[in-house]
């Protein structure tokens, strides 16, 4: 059976970005011209996902109108005959693509935030999405770790090499110290929240993509808190693990790290070089500027 349900957690209050994130949803930031949460929608829209399930908080309602009609607008543009900017707006997702809401009424972490979305999920396999991490646009890996999952019968995790450093900041996969090529998928063998750097098995961090099993909605039921005092979706990987085998799927494309500034920056300054109506004079004004 095709995968066509992607969860997309959203109820964090995005405190690395305040006071940005004070009365405007984190994935709500614009990279360019488009808020995050577009960029991660429409990559699962590439991929083939037709229900996407927000995991949604009160203070987010911003996200769904922004994937909802907006008639006064609309009718303003056909008015105004602005027909390329109406476009624009009833482009963003195709009809064919269903945005369906649930709330997390607590804070407790990413595997209760999956587990919110169990009832939309029902008994089908599913992917998750974290909306933080920005992928090129032209990455084709969420496709790829589907057919994967296809392929090989077993839940996909995307992950790719982080300096040392920076182990503590990620799940971090074991795949028994052996290095995976960009689109290989591996057979992981241990998987652990935000490792110092001794306890870390690899530096290869689990980069907030997920082609998973349906059997993790029963394993997030009964899995306890754990890092950060949260029920931690890596601690149901590891607990799948147990019963089933799982792939680590190396990024093949260029990941993003927007919940953080440097990150954020980063980003900005890729997706505006590569713009269609901007890139040619933003990268020329950037040469100019770091002569
Ligand atoms: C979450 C996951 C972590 C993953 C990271 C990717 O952590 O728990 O395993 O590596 O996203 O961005 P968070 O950044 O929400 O603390």
């Amino acid at each position: 059976m095709p995968i066509k349900k992607i969860v997309i957690p959203v109820a964090g209050l995005g405190t690395r970005f305040l006071p940005a994130t004070k009365a405007i949803p984190k994935e709500m930031i614009t990279l360019v011209d488009k808020p995050l949460i577009q960029y991660v929608v429409q990559e699962a829209v590439n991929a083939g996902f037709t229900d996407i399930i927000l995991v949604t908080h009160s203070s987010k309602q911003a996200i769904e109108n922004h994937f909802d009609h907006h008639f006064e607008l609309e009718t303003t543009l056909i008015n105004k005959k602005k027909t390329a900017l109406l476009e624009t707006l009833r482009n963003i997702i195709p009809d064919t693509v269903n945005i369906i809401s649930v709330r997390q009424p607590e804070p407790r972490g990413l595997g209760h935030a999956v587990l919110c979305a169990a009832s939309v999920i029902g008994d089908e396999d599913f992917a998750v999405m974290l909306p933080d991490v920005i992928l090129n646009s032209e990455s084709t890996d969420l496709t790829n770790m589907v057919n994967a999952f296809h392929r090989s019968n077993q839940s996909q995790i995307m992950v790719e090499p982080v300096p040392e450093s920076e182990v503590d900041k990620y799940g971090i996969a074991d795949c028994m110290g052996k290095a995976l090529n960009p689109g290989e998928s591996r057979k992981m063998v241990g998987i652990i929240e935000k490792p110092s750097l001794d306890k870390a098995p690899s530096n290869l961090s689990v980069t907030g993509r997920y082609v998973l099993s349906n059997r993790i909605m029963k394993i997030l039921e009964t899995t306890p808190r754990g890092a950060g005092n949260e029920i931690q979706l890596t601690d149901a990987i590891a607990q799948l693990m147990q019963e089933q085998d799982i792939q680590a799927y190396c990024l093949e494309g260029k990941s993003f790290d927007c919940g953080d500034k440097m990150g954020y920056l980063k980003a900005t300054v890729q997706f505006a070089m590569k713009h269609s109506e901007i890139g040619t004079d933003f990268t020329r004004w950037l040469k100019d500027l770091t002569k």
